[in-house]
């Protein structure tokens, strides 16, 4: 007669982030060569699903199932068994369980939205938990989500980001003592109220898959000649921009995110080989974006993630102004008009 299985479940549900000031570059396990900083999302969240069981052997092997929309995908399954494979040392359970893990993602493919964030950030908070659940360890709340992150970063290394509320800082930065490389830490100390209320209205310029990956563009930074300075000016950048925002200075703060989109894009197109993401409707929005803030005195800002598409930014109180704008002079430029309205939100959650 065949034993009973007892199977467990875990769910979390985690948001993907934007940058405000920009990791490109990168050495060693997934650390990154200057510090970050950025809005966690709200609505753009990817909710995984692990059920686990022991294994009827203790094996070095990863025993998984991955179903990924409702469908089983063996790209994606290859890939988190090798992630699953490289981080067995911090989880030593991964040799005994098996694991069917659902995933789903709240929001469309190639919309300049990081799934990468959110699903790695969702599938390492799984991974604690069942840790937390399993051996009583993790019990400490800011030890259970640091380990998340850890975790996360060795996934996709903007994802450890996306484990905290509303800002998140990566990367040693003399703003904070606290900040490391090797995970993110939250931003809450005397920030301004209005950071918590900011919007981020995605244009969709381009739906299509980009051309040149992350992974590539961190590694062109290794030869770019405007590296080093580049990695100084973002960690001055991150100070900058934490005071600015602890000010509440929402022009000094978009300053700052405008130059770092901008220069991001520079970076690219003085790489070695040179190449371009941004499409015609991107500087045709970046334009307007612009002269409509010079005209109207609305704080409305952009930045942009390694593609084309562009992230508006502004606070709740100005909505209603920057909704009119956009469907008035931006709607035309996107995609079938497609614009995605997020926000800064509270950070995962545990569903189950
Ligand atoms: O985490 P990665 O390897 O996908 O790199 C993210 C790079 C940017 O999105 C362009 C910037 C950032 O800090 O998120």
């Amino acid at each position: 007669m065949s034993k009973q299985k007892s199977v467990k479940k875990t769910t979390w549900r985690s948001p993907s982030n934007i940058a405000l000031v920009k990791y490109w570059g990168k050495y060693g396990l997934q650390l990154p060569r200057n510090a970050s900083v950025s809005f966690t999302l709200d609505k753009a969240f990817t909710t995984t699903s692990i059920s686990y069981y022991t294994k009827e052997t203790i094996s070095p092997d990863i025993s998984l199932s991955f179903i990924f929309e409702g469908q089983a995908n063996i790209k994606f399954e290859d890939k988190i068994r090798k992630f699953l494979s490289s981080i067995r040392a911090y989880f030593p359970f991964l040799d005994e369980l098996h694991l069917d893990i659902i995933s789903e993602n709240s929001f469309p493919h190639s919309t300049g939205i990081a799934s990468s964030a959110s699903s790695m950030s969702a599938l390492a908070l799984c991974l604690c938990q069942i840790e937390r659940d399993e051996s009583g360890k993790l019990s400490d709340e800011d030890e259970f989500y640091r380990k998340a992150s850890y975790i996360a970063r060795l996934g996709s290394g903007s994802a450890c980001r996306s484990v905290y509320p509303y800002i998140a800082m990566w990367g040693e930065n003399s703003s904070n003592k606290d900040a490391s490389n090797e995970y993110a830490i939250p931003v809450v100390e005397g920030i301004h109220p209005v950071f918590k209320t900011f919007k981020d209205s995605i244009l969709i310029v381009s739906d299509v898959e980009k051309s040149v990956s992350s992974r590539a563009g961190h590694a062109l930074m290794e030869g770019n000649p405007y590296a080093k300075s580049r990695y100084t000016q973002a960690n001055e950048h991150a100070e900058q921009l934490i005071q600015a925002m602890k000010d509440g200075d929402i022009e000094c703060w978009g300053k700052i995110v405008e130059k770092e989109a901008l220069t991001l894009h520079a970076l690219m197109m003085a790489s070695e080989p040179p190449y371009i993401l941004m499409l015609p409707n991107t500087l045709i929005a970046i334009e307007k974006i612009q002269r409509f803030r010079a005209e109207q005195k609305v704080p409305l800002y952009f930045t942009l993630d390694a593609g084309p598409n562009i992230h508006m930014l502004y606070p709740e109180v100005v909505k209603d102004k920057v909704m009119y704008f956009i469907e008035k002079e931006l709607v035309s430029l996107c995609v079938s008009g497609r614009v995605i309205h997020d926000q800064t939100g509270t950070g995962p959650v545990k569903i189950a």
